[in-house]
């Protein structure tokens, strides 16, 4: 064979492959098999049969509404994604929850082994209302592609107090009143804030509920867990046997602490909870906590984050890499060993609030120090090391 043609068989070859195995890099777009970015933002990825299901916020390439619904796509191997399509399609109908223009976020599915349902559990935000209904909302459907049947949405746990509240503690947070409070940030309104000011103040409608991610126990018992309190405050709460409620046992995580964007991992009988700060679409330091318990007490841990983002606009490790996390994947779990050195994966978005569809993916494999603390170090592939 001469040089030429050994040239142009291998240029040949490199444009058959499907884009998405040479896309795939942290730090660059990824490509479905039709080469067009994969638009499934703030989402996770489930496995059912033989296939993997990654559904995400299907954005639009200007502005910051939902227009189109949540998207998902499907995957034999983690690496190659096909378009499966709209998992659950925004309506048309005025005045719906989920009329085009709303807001969905951070939609995330389980798969129901009693009920043999995939249930989906999203942040809402009702159209032309900004970020003020701060709900949550489900929908369900008989196939892991959909369509998926909206159900409700709504605040959580209403009337209901932490489990773990003791009497002196409710009638302390009686007596806030968030109402009188002007100025945020004083010593005054924090300690207000400890006592369950936002808590109380909510009490009745139900707590608010933004950035959420749900997970699924050993035992099959399913918790979400959500940005609550004005974004101030984590909140736990059990679901029911079906998923499609809440059971009304829950508890706070880090009152005050400003946590969004949780992602949880169990590993050897800890649960960790790494979060982001509130930032909005700007990257900043991820925070981390752990617990034997899924109801605590919770611990702080440094950012597992370390290093810098060598590949892309070199984001250091205080600001997640340039990321914000949606999820974490359990790859054992999922039966997919082999992907990567280590058994979980942290999924996480490079915010694009330009062009939200085009906000990048990054998948970084999430290591255990000696002490069996994570760690997360910048990598361009999630392949083994
Ligand atoms: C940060 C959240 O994590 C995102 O999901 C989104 O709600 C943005 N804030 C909006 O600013």
């Amino acid at each position: 064979m001469n040089r030429t043609f050994t040239f142009a068989l291998a240029v040949l070859m490199l444009l058959a492959m499907p884009f998405s195995l040479m896309a795939q890099k942290n730090g660059e777009l990824w490509l479905d098999t039709e080469g067009t970015h994969i638009n499934a933002h703030g989402g996770n990825i489930i496995k059912y049969g033989d296939k993997f299901y990654w559904y995400g916020e299907n954005r639009p390439y200007r502005g910051f509404t939902t227009e189109v619904g949540v998207s998902v796509y499907s995957s034999t191997d983690l690496r190659t994604w096909t378009n499966e399509g709209v998992a659950l399609a925004v309506s048309d109908i005025k005045g719906h929850d989920i009329e085009r223009g709303c807001i969905m976020e951070r939609p995330k599915v389980l798969y129901n082994a009693k009920t043999k349902k995939f249930v989906m559990l999203f942040h809402l935000e009702l159209k032309g209302r900004g970020y003020e209904a701060a709900r949550v909302a489900f929908a369900e459907s008989d196939t892991p592609v959909g369509p998926f049947r909206y159900i409700r949405s709504t605040r959580v746990n209403a009337g209901k107090w932490p489990f773990d509240m003791n009497k002196a503690q409710r009638k302390a947070a009686q007596k806030t009143d968030a109402a009188a409070w002007k100025d945020w940030w004083t010593p005054e309104w924090r300690a207000e804030t400890e006592k369950g000011m936002y808590l109380w103040r909510d009490f009745n409608g139900g707590q608010m509920s933004r950035d959420m991610t749900v997970y699924i126990d050993d035992d099959g018992k399913a918790y979400h867990i959500t940005s609550s309190q004005e974004n101030l405050t984590l909140l736990v709460s059990e679901l029911t046997d079906d998923y499609l409620d809440f059971t009304g046992k829950y508890n706070m995580v880090a009152p005050g602490g400003q946590n969004e964007a949780p992602t949880i991992l169990k590993h050897d009988g800890t649960y960790w909870l790494i979060c982001s700060g509130c930032t909005g679409w700007a990257p900043n330091r991820a925070r981390m906590f752990s617990s034997r318990s899924i109801w605590g007490p919770w611990k702080q841990h440094e950012s597992p984050f370390t290093g810098a983002n060598a590949t892309y606009r070199n984001f250091p490790a205080d600001k997640t890499f340039g990321g914000q996390g949606t999820y974490i994947l359990d790859l054992q779990s999922l039966g997919k060993e082999s992907l990567s050195a280590s058994q979980y994966l942290f999924m996480a978005d490079i915010w694009n609030p330009e062009h939200l569809s085009q906000s990048l993916h990054i998948w970084l494999p999430i290591q255990f120090t000696a002490d069996g603390t994570p760690r997360i170090e910048w990598r361009e592939t999630i392949g083994k090391k």
